[in-house]
């Protein structure tokens, strides 16, 4: 084993070395969620906008941008889960049978975070075969020729949009708590300013949400597309 492996190894397995991975992991999600909406929201600038977006970002770098991304996005989201389950199981070995009303607080935070972020993990698996595998056929077709299309026919189906809203809901929740975390294992939070991160990251998570909620709520309630 090289000085660098073993490095690597003893940094993921100590428990703040996985709480680094799970910051960081969380901030890159953090950033790329930005994007994805600034690009989703197109789909209310119109068909030939938002499908002329679709075709830049695939053929971006002739089509490597796109797979780089994903590789980036997968390999964060896989470190991200596997550190955070890890984790959770360890502290609840190690929780005392008697707890203090803050270690009670902070583990229960910590429950809601497990169970939001395993509905944001089925979540994301699920869009990915509706939008990125594109499993039902109609959307496959649509999805080669047509994305704005796509977009709208996949949020007609009703089951389909509300799934997405509650998701969007527990994500919310997810990211609120998520964001000032992740700055806080990093040491980039002190006393001081704790108290406007906290702030930043709940009205961070809320415009992300407001405006991925927006989309199937103007196509199914409000007959965007049609
Ligand atoms: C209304 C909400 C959303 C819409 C309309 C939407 C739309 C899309 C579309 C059309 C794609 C396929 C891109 C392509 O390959 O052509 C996609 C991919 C993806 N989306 Fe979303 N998205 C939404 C919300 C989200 C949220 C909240 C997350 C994360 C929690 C997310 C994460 C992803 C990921 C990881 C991919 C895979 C990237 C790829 O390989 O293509 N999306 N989304």
């Amino acid at each position: 084993m090289t000085t660098l492996t073993r490095s690597l190894c003893a940094f993921w397995n100590s428990s703040i070395g996985k709480k680094i991975v799970v910051a960081v992991t969380g901030l890159i999600f953090i950033a790329f969620l930005a994007g994805h909406l600034i690009g989703n929201l197109l789909v209310f600038v119109g068909q030939e906008a938002f499908n002329e977006y679709a075709h830049w970002l695939h053929h971006l770098g002739h089509g490597g941008a796109i797979w780089a991304a994903r590789i980036v996005l997968l390999g964060s989201l896989v470190l991200h889960v596997v550190a955070t389950v890890s984790l959770t199981r360890a502290n609840r070995a190690a929780r005392p049978s008697y707890a203090k009303e803050d270690t009670i607080q902070a583990s229960r935070s910590s429950r809601v975070m497990i169970w939001s972020g395993l509905t944001v993990l089925a979540f994301i698996i699920f869009h990915i075969l509706h939008y990125t595998v594109r499993v039902d056929s109609q959307l496959a077709e649509l999805g080669k020729e047509d994305p704005w299309k796509m977009v709208i026919v996949g949020f007609q189906n009703p089951a389909a949009s509300i799934f997405y809203v509650i998701a969007m809901v527990l994500l919310c929740s997810h990211l609120a708590h998520g964001f000032s975390s992740a700055f806080q294992t990093l040491g980039l939070n002190s006393s001081k300013t704790r108290p406007t991160l906290q702030l930043i990251g709940k009205a961070y998570a809320v415009l992300i949400c407001l405006g991925f909620i927006s989309i199937p709520i103007s196509i199914l309630f409000f007959g965007y597309g049609n």
